[in-house]
C-alpha cells in the first residue's frame, strides 16, 4: 500500500472531521488582498498528508471530544506548520515543495515572508477562540521553540562536526515540538487528567523524532518522484543531518570525509561529488543506523501509548507509529 492509501485508511474514521477543519483552514486562509490571496490558495493547494491535525483530532478523542475547540486548534497547528515551511523554503531556496513550485520560486521571497507572518496572525484569532490559558501558553512555546529550532539549523550549516546531541536538540525544538504540541492540545481540550496530557506529549515528542530522522534518511534515500522535493537536498544546503554524521564516523572513509568537506564549506559544488556522497550515505551504514534510531523513538512513542487501555483510537495512534517509520515520502 502506498502512503497515501495507509493515509486514508488510517484517517477513514475522521474524515468528515478533517474534512471540517479543512473547510475551516481555507477561509481562514483567506485574504481579500488579491496577491496575498493567490498566494495563500497556491500554498493550500497541494495540501500534504495533514499529520498535525489529524493527531490532534485522535488525541482529542481519547476523552470527551471537544469539536468544537478542535476545530481551532488543529487548524492553528497544520497553518504554523505550513508557515514555517513556507519560510523554510525561504531560508533553503527551495523551489519545489508538495511536487508544486514554492511559494518563493512563484511569487519571490517577500511575499512569501509575508503570507507566513499572515498565518502566524490569523492563528492568533484561532487560539483566542478556544479560551483556555494552558492553549495560549501551549502554543506560545511551541512556535518560538520551532524558530529557534529554525534558527539551530541555519547556525549549524555547514558544520562538519556536527554532533549527535546537537542533531538532536535541533529536531527537537524545529520538529518534535510541535507534534509533541497537537498531542498535548489535543489532549487538554478533551479534558484529560495532568498525567494523561503528559503521556500524549511523550508519544507526541518520540514520534515527532522518529518522523524527523526518517525525514532525513528519506532526503538520502528518496528523489523528486516520491518525495516532492530533489534528493540529497539537505546536503546541497549545507543541512548535517543523521545518516551523514553516522556515515562520518564509519572507518575506513575512503576520501569521502574530504569531498563532503569541499560540499559543505563550498569549495566544492561538483555534481559527481554530491552523487559520490550521496551514493556512499545511502549504501553505508548510516542509514540503517539512523533507521534503528528511528525504531528506538517509535518504541518509546509505544510505550507512553499502551498506558492508555486499548480502543479504536489509540489504535489508529499506534497504526501512525508504524506509518512514520516505514513511509516513502
Ligand atoms: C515536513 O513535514 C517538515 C518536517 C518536519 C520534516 P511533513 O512531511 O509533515 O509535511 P507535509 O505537511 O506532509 O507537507
Ligand atoms: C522543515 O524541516 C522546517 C521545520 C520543521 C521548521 P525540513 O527542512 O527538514 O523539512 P523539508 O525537508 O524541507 O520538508
Ligand atoms: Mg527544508
Ligand atoms: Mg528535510
Amino acid at each position: 500500500m502506498n502512503d497515501t492509501a495507509t493515509l486514508s485508511r488510517l484517517f477513514a474514521g475522521i474524515e468528515s472531521d478533517l474534512d471540517q477543519v479543512d473547510a475551516t483552514f481555507e477561509e481562514r486562509a483567506t485574504s481579500g488582498l488579491d496577491i496575498l490571496n493567490s498566494a495563500s490558495m497556491h500554498a493550500l493547494g497541494s495540501p500534504g498528508k495533514r499529520l498535525r491535525t489529524a493527531l490532534t483530532l485522535l488525541t482529542g478523542k481519547m476523552k470527551t471530544y471537544r469539536f468544537d475547540k478542535l476545530v481551532p486548534l488543529s487548524v492553528a497547528f497544520e497553518m504554523v506548520h505550513l508557515a514555517t515551511l513556507i519560510h523554510d523554503d525561504i531560508v533553503d531556496n527551495a523551489t519545489t515543495r508538495r511536487g508544486n513550485p514554492t511559494v518563493n520560486a512563484l511569487w519571490g521571497n517577500n511575499i512569501a515572508i509575508l503570507l507566513g507572518d499572515y498565518y502566524f496572525a490569523k492563528t492568533a484569532g484561532l487560539i483566542a477562540d478556544i479560551n483556555d490559558n494552558r492553549i495560549d501558553h501551549l502554543f506560545s512555546d511551541t512556535v518560538a521553540t520551532v524558530c529557534e529550532g529554525t534558527i539551530m539549523e541555519m547556525m549549524t550549516s555547514g558544520r562538519i562536526d556536527l554532533t549527535i546531541e546537537s542533531y538532536y536538540e535541533k529536531i527537537n525544538h524545529k520538529t518534535a515540538c510541535l507534534i509533541a504540541a497537537c498531542c498535548k492540545g489535543g489532549a487538554i481540550v478533551s479534558q484529560a487528567s495532568d498525567e494523561e496530557i503528559n503521556l500524549f506529549y511523550e508519544y507526541g515528542l518520540n514520534l515527532g523524532i522518529a518522523f524527523q530522522i526518517i525525514d532525513d534518511i528519506l532526503d538520502y534515500t528518496e528523489d523528486q518522484t516520491t518525495i516532492g522535493k530533489p534528493a540529497g537536498n539537505d546536503l546541497r544546503q549545507g543541512m548535517v543531518t543523521l545518516p551523514l554524521i553516522y556515515a562520518l564516523q564509519e572507518q575506513p572513509r575512503n576520501g569521502h570525509y574530504q569531498a563532503v568537506h569541499g560540499l559543505l564549506n563550498g569549495s566544492s559544488q561538483r555534481e559527481e561529488d554530491y552523487h559520490s556522497v550521496i551514493n556512499w550515505v545511502t549504501r553505508g551504514a548510516g542509514v540503517e543506523h539512523s533507521r534503528a534510531d528511528a525504531y528506538t523513538y517509535a518504541d518509546k512513542a509505544r510505550a507512553a501509548l499502551y498506558r492508555f487501555p486499548p480502543s479504536p483510537d489509540r489504535q489508529v495512534l499506534d497504526d501512525l507509529i508504524d506509518f512514520v517509520v516505514s513511509r516513502n515520502h
